[in-house]
C-alpha cells in the first residue's frame, strides 16, 4: 500500500503514528529500527506523540538495521550514536532491550549469527521500519544481495559511500563496510513501513513501483509481504506515474491524541 503526503512533515508524522500505535496495542513490542536523514524528524515526532500520549516504553525491544564495521558506539557517525542522540536518551527503553549490531566485534561473522538468532528468541520482530538508499537498498543490503540472507558483513558499494560520506567531516573516515539485517530477517517482521523523502529519491521510488521482484533491486523484496506500507512525500513521489499518485494522496495525518 502506498501513502503520499504533501510534505516530509506529514511523512513523519504518519511514521510516528504507525510506531506510536504498534507500542500501544504491544507493550511488548519488538521494533526494527532504521537510521539516516529520513528517520530524524521521525524520531522527533515520534517522542512528541509518546509523550503527548504519556506511553510507558519499558517493556519495549529494539533491534536496529544496521552498524558500520569498526566505528565504536562513541563514534560521532556511528548508528549506535545516533540511535541515543535522537532518541534512546529520552526514553526509558532498558539498555539490555536496545540491540545494535556490533561493528566492533573481534568475530563478525559470530555477532552476525548472534544478531539473527537474538530477533528470534525475543519472538521476531513486530514492526519494521525501513528507509531506502539511492541504489534500493534497505538496511546496507546492497544491490544483488540473496533475499534469503540474514544478518551479514557487506562491502558498501560506491553509491553508498558516495552518498554517506556527506556525514564524514573528512570523508576518508567514511566505512568501507557495515553490518546489516538481511532480506529475509527483514521480510519475516508482521508489519513493515518504508519511508522516503525528497526528490533525491524520486527516481528509485519509480524505478521501485515498476520493478519485479529482483534481487538487482534489494527494495523488490518488499513487495512479496503482506503488510508493506510505502510512505512518499510528494518530492519522492513525483517520478511516479500520475494517476498512480492522485489515487494514494492521502489527507494530512490527525494529531496524535
Ligand atoms: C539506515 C539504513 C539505510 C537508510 C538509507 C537512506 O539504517 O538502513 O538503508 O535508510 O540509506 O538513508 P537516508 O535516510 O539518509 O537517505
Amino acid at each position: 500500500m502506498y501513502k503520499i503526503f504533501d510534505t516530509t512533515d506529514e511523512v513523519s508524522h504518519y511514521a510516528a503514528a504507525r510506531l506510536l500505535g504498534t507500542i500501544k496495542a504491544i507493550p511488548t513490542a519488538v521494533l526494527g529500527l532504521a537510521t539516516g536523514s529520513t528517520m530524524v524528524p521521525v524520531y522527533a515526532q515520534l517522542l512528541r506523540g509518546l509523550q503527548q500520549a504519556a506511553v510507558d516504553v519499558s517493556t519495549v525491544t529494539t533491534f536496529n538495521l544496521d552498524e558500520y564495521v569498526g566505528l565504536s558506539a562513541g563514534h560521532a557517525q556511528s548508528y549506535h550514536y545516533y540511535m541515543y542522540q535522537h532518541l534512546f536518551n529520552e526514553l526509558n527503553i532498558p539498555a539490555q532491550n536496545i540491540h545494535l549490531p556490533d561493528g566492533m566485534a573481534s568475530n563478525l561473522d559470530e555477532a552476525c549469527q548472534s544478531y539473527t538468532d537474538t530477533i528470534k528468541i525475543r519472538g521476531g520482530l513486530d514492526f519494521q521500519l525501513l528507509g531506502i538508499g539511492t541504489n534500493g537498498h534497505i538496511g546496507f543490503n546492497e544491490p544483488q544481495t540473496s533475499f534469503a540472507s540474514r544478518t551479514h558483513v557487506v562491502e558498501l558499494t560506491a553509491q553508498t559511500r558516495l552518498d554517506n560520506s556527506r556525514f564524514f567531516a573528512d570523508k576518508h573516515e567514511m566505512p568501507t563496510r557495515a553490518i546489516t539485517l538481511g532480506i529475509l530477517d527483514i521480510l519475516e517482521a508482521k508489519e513493515i513501513v518504508l519511508v522516503a523523502t525528497g526528490r533525491n529519491k524520486a527516481d528509485i521510488m519509480a524505478e521501485l513501483y515498476h520493478s519485479e521482484i529482483d534481487e538487482a533491486l534489494p527494495a523488490s523484496a518488499l513487495k512479496q509481504h503482506a503488510n508493506l506500507t510505502i510512505v512518499l512525500d510528494r518530492e519522492a513521489a513525483s517520478a511516479l506515474p500520475r494517476e498512480a499518485v492522485e489515487k494514494k494522496i492521502a489527507s494530512a495525518p490527525a494529531d496524535f491524541l
